[in-house]
C-alpha cells in the first residue's frame, strides 16, 4: 500500500481518539499534512486555533512564517515535506502539552515516523526537539547540530512562534538550521 494511503488509515483511526483529555477541548484531531514521500518530515508542538478549526497543521501565523522560510531556503512547498505535531489535539488556550499528553499521543508520531522513514526530521521548538533527540537540553543548546536516529537525521530549530516574538536574530538562526537540512537532504542517510 502507498504510504499516503496507510497514513490516511492511521488518520481516520485517530479521528475519534479519546486517549487523553485533550479530546475534550479540540474541534478535531490534526493528524498531519503534506507529502510523505519527500524525505523531509517536520514536527511542531500542538495545533493552535487555526489548525484546530481547519484540521491542518501550521496554517496560522507561525505556519505562514515557516512556509516562507522553507520556500526561501529550500525552495519547497508542502509537496516537499510532511508536517505534523507532537500532540494531535489543540490544548485549551494554547497551553503547553502536559507530559502525560505527550506520552499518550506519542504512538501516533512513532507510527508516522516508522512509516515515512524520512531522511531528515526538522523539529520545531522544545517539545519536538527534546522528545525526538531524547535530551533534557533546551532548543537553544540543541540547535545548530544534527543528530542521527533510527528514523533519520534530526535537525532541531526554534519554533516559528519564537521567531514571531524574537525577531530577526531568531529568524537568522532558523535560516542557518534550514541550510543544515538542505545539506543533509543531499548527504548519506543517518544510521543510528
Ligand atoms: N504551532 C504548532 O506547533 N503546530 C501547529 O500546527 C501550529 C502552530
Ligand atoms: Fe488522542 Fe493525541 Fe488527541 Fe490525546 S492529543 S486525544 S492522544 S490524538
Amino acid at each position: 500500500m502507498a504510504i499516503k494511503d496507510q497514513l490516511a488509515i492511521f488518520s481516520s483511526e485517530a479521528a475519534d481518539c479519546k486517549i487523553c483529555r485533550l479530546c475534550n477541548s479540540r474541534t478535531q484531531v490534526v493528524f498531519g499534512d503534506g507529502n510523505p514521500d519527500a524525505g523531509l518530515m517536520i514536527v511542531g508542538e500542538a495545533p493552535g486555533r487555526d489548525e484546530d478549526l481547519q484540521g491542518v497543521p501550521f496554517v496560522g501565523r507561525s505556519g505562514k512564517l515557516l512556509a516562507t522560510l522553507l520556500d526561501q531556503e529550500l525552495g519547497i512547498d508542502r509537496s516537499g515535506y510532511y508536517i505534523t505535531n507532537v500532540v494531535k489535539c489543540r490544548p485549551p488556550d494554547n497551553r503547553d502539552p502536559l507530559p502525560q499528553e505527550v506520552e499518550a499521543c506519542n504512538p501516533y508520531l512513532e507510527s508516522q515516523l516508522e512509516l515515512i522513514r524520512p531522511k531528515v526530521i526538522l523539529t520545531l521548538g522544545n517539545f519536538a526537539s527534546k522528545l525526538l533527540v531524547g535530551s533534557k537540553e533546551g532548543i537553544t543548546k540543541l540547535r545548530a547540530h544534527e543528530y542521527p536516529s533510527k528514523f533519520g537525521w534530526i535537525v532541531p530549530t526554534f519554533h516559528p512562534s519564537a521567531a514571531l516574538r524574537g525577531g530577526g536574530q531568531v529568524v537568522a538562526q532558523m535560516r542557518a538550521d534550514l541550510i543544515r537540512v538542505k545539506k543533509l537532504m543531499a548527504a548519506e542517510p543517518a544510521s543510528a
